[in-house]
């Protein structure tokens, strides 16, 4: 669609009626269209209009969001330098690589509402902003690259990509990239443990031994309870969640047996087992003192995060700097040059004037 028949079709959504040639659009009108873009699970788009609180929930989540996937570089990239091959090092840095771009599109889309990510990084350093639970736990041993990648970003899989089809569009387009990357994550972390099971015993059990650790975890990265969850009504009227935290733990629970089954290794919850009347797995409920400690910055590694992604802001302002002088020296000298010629006569700008001066 060209650009003109998307400012007609703008403009006739917008008018709603004349009074002295002026266009009135109320607010009741405003309400009405973004609740019809909702309904009709269209997406609201960073130019249309949308209720304060909608987009003050959104920069909360993509920011969490994006906090996240910076952070959750950290567990892995512990053992870069320590992968035991050539390959796995290779497949380690492609993938902390792309968690990294991950945050960066998801800041790009918490920008388009009017969050800088600076403030957001900001926010992140000084406690106000949340990251994701999971990545306040060590890893013990290289074991936990394969452990993360198969239940981490397996239960990030099953969390974002019902977000593709979220109705803020910057945010759902993100998701379809994130989402084709994940699944690399996800398959490259089961090929490592897959293959330490085909090893010596001492292998299996270092596997079994950081699935016991990471499964919990694992089941709480969806967030609290439904009933505990003081977001998800909202999130789910306005199409920015479309499925319930406990929705998605359960898809996540009854996608990991049969892979863990198929891995040889077992989870640390003895009531695990299919209800044929569910249709699903009965599990243990996860510990939520547990869960909301480490939200509340009690996790065994929480302040070491936060001390290194404070150390890596810091340590990186200069670079920031160096940018936006650039950027700002580039903007002079492409903007027109104030010549002293009268108007109308054509002058020469002062950079043609050096270099004419100069030749
Ligand atoms: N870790 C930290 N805080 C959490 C949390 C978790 N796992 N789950 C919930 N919370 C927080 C919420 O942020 C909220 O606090 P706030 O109001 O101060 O933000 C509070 O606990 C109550 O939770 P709600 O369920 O009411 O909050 P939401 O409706 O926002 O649902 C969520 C929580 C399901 C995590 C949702 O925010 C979401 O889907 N976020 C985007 C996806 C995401 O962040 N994924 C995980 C990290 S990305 C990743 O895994 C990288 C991968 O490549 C390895």
């Amino acid at each position: 669609m060209g650009y003109a028949t998307l400012v007609e079709n703008f403009t006739e959504q917008m008018v709603s009626k004349w009074s002295d040639g002026v266009v009135m659009t109320t607010e009741a009108q405003l309400e009405a269209q973004f609740a019809d873009t909702i309904e009709a699970k269209d997406r609201i788009e960073p130019r249309d209009w949308m209720p304060e609180a909608y987009r003050k929930t959104l920069i909360r989540q993509v920011a969490q969001h994006a906090h996240s996937e910076i952070i959750g570089m950290q567990p892995e990239g512990n053992w870069i330098t320590r992968a035991p091959s050539l390959r796995r090092k290779a497949i380690l840095l492609a993938k902390v690589q792309d968690e990294a771009g991950h945050g960066l599109y998801l800041y790009s889309a918490a920008e388009t509402l009017g969050a800088s990510r600076n403030e957001l990084t900001e926010k992140l350093i000084a406690g106000k902003q949340k990251y994701s639970s999971i990545f306040n736990y060590p890893t013990l041993s290289y074991t936990d690259v394969g452990t993360i990648g198969w239940l981490v970003d397996g239960a990030a899989i099953c969390n974002q990509v019902p977000l593709c089809r979220t109705s803020f569009g910057p945010y759902g387009r993100a998701m379809i990239r994130v989402c084709k990357e994940e699944s690399f994550h996800q398959r490259q972390g089961f090929e490592l443990l897959m293959t330490m099971m085909r090893g010596t015993d001492e292998q299996r059990e270092m596997v079994q031994e950081s699935v016991n650790r990471f499964w919990w975890p694992a089941l709480m990265m969806f967030g609290p309870p439904d009933d505990d969850s003081p977001n998800t009504a909202q999130s789910m009227e306005w199409g920015i969640k479309t499925h319930t935290n406990d929705e998605l733990r359960q898809k996540f629970v009854d996608m990991s047996i049969p892979q863990a089954e198929a891995l040889g290794v077992t989870f640390p919850d003895e009531n695990l087992k299919w209800n044929e009347e569910r249709g699903h797995y009965d599990f243990s409920t996860p510990d939520w003192d547990e869960f909301w400690s480490v939200v509340k910055g009690n996790g065994p590694c929480n302040d070491q995060r936060i001390a290194h992604r404070k150390r890596a802001w810091d340590e990186g302002a200069w670079v920031r700097e160096a940018a936006l002088a650039f950027a700002e020296q580039s903007a002079e000298a492409a903007a027109p040059a104030q010549t002293g010629s009268a108007p109308g006569q054509t002058g020469s700008s002062p950079a043609t004037t050096t270099e004419e001066t100069a030749k």
